[in-house]
């Protein structure tokens, strides 16, 4: 028996995983906001790594939770960071409390809240480096670069559950499993400290943020309070090996534009306050620097203003 599959949040991430998970499995979008019937949400998908490769095309249905007759067997969260506290809250005032979440957010911070309001819940992270897009009114999703999916238990709940995992790691997105996600999901947030504003400041792509006057000059204390954070988290980088990982990141999507860069481009709220926000927080409240990620997560988020 196939399992029935539910995806919260149409971004470029939800629909990338709608897409390579429809060949085995059922598949519906799924929205806390009400709807006066079910939608479908038509699009296709691009591979930019094999141009001739021919583009799928991808009908999949859009649900509101209120009038969703059968409960999924799981549901994976690709909102964003600053709307998934909220969405997983309002999801399980509808579903059983038992029915595994997969949190696909960027930076850190969303998890904890919703590790903290749905303890009986099995929650599991997931720490992407596919490289997709997708920008309305164009109904391309563009699969820009192939990456590597992670997958994690969060909590207790999730030990025994590995077996929601199974369809997400069949696919042909490559993904694997891991008993300890937390190093994966600190050292993302450690590239995304170090790319993401920069790209947004500059109106740049991954490549050229790491060469802008203001991350040359910021990038001796920066690397210093991102090796200090990779400490505290117990997942330890050196300065040396902080660079190093930023730098392949940058080189190896040199091309992208980052998501926190899309983001201001569609004049919708960045996730800076999961990412250099929660970065300066942590570093604060063990008293250590935090200077850079403070005027960082300021800056950025004074380009709404
Ligand atoms: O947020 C993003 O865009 C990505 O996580 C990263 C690593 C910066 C690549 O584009």
């Amino acid at each position: 028996m196939t399992t029935s599959l539910a995806i919260v949040g149409a971004g470029s991430i939800g629909r990338l995983w709608a897409a390579y998970l429809t060949s085995e499995e059922h598949v519906d979008f799924l929205t806390t906001r009400p709807l006066s019937a079910p939608q479908t949400l038509t699009y296709s998908l691009k591979q930019a790594f094999s141009p001739h490769a021919p583009q799928s095309q991808h009908q999949i249905t859009l649900q509101a939770i209120e009038t969703l007759e059968q409960f999924p067997s799981h549901i994976l969260l690709c909102t964003k960071s600053h709307s998934a506290a909220n969405t997983a809250l309002e999801l399980y005032k509808h579903l059983p409390h038992r029915t595994p979440l997969f949190l696909f957010q960027n930076g850190l911070g969303s998890q904890h809240k919703i590790l903290n309001t749905l303890p009986e819940t099995p929650l599991f992270a997931a720490v992407t480096t596919e490289g997709a897009n997708f920008h309305p009114p164009s109904l391309t999703l563009n699969h820009a670069g192939k990456g590597t999916t992670m997958f994690g238990p969060l909590n207790p709940a999730a030990q025994h559950h590995e077996d929601a995992i199974q369809a997400l790691l069949n696919t042909n997105l490559s993904a694997q499993l891991t008993n300890d996600i937390w190093p994966s999901l600190w050292h993302k947030l450690i590239i995304n400290c170090a790319i993401n504003p920069y790209t947004a400041l500059a109106d740049c792509k991954n490549g050229d943020a790491i060469k802008t006057p203001r991350f040359q000059q910021d990038w001796p204390n920066l690397r210093q309070e991102l090796s200090s954070l990779s400490r505290l988290a117990e997942a330890p980088l050196s300065e040396q090996e902080v660079e190093a990982k930023v730098f392949a990141v940058a080189t190896s999507t040199s091309e992208n534009i980052s998501s926190m860069l899309q983001d201001v481009r569609s004049e919708k709220p960045t996730e800076i306050d999961d990412i250099n926000g929660f970065a300066f927080r942590y570093l604060a409240e063990h008293g250590k620097s935090y200077s850079v990620n403070k005027q960082l997560w300021e800056d950025v988020n004074a380009l709404r203003h």
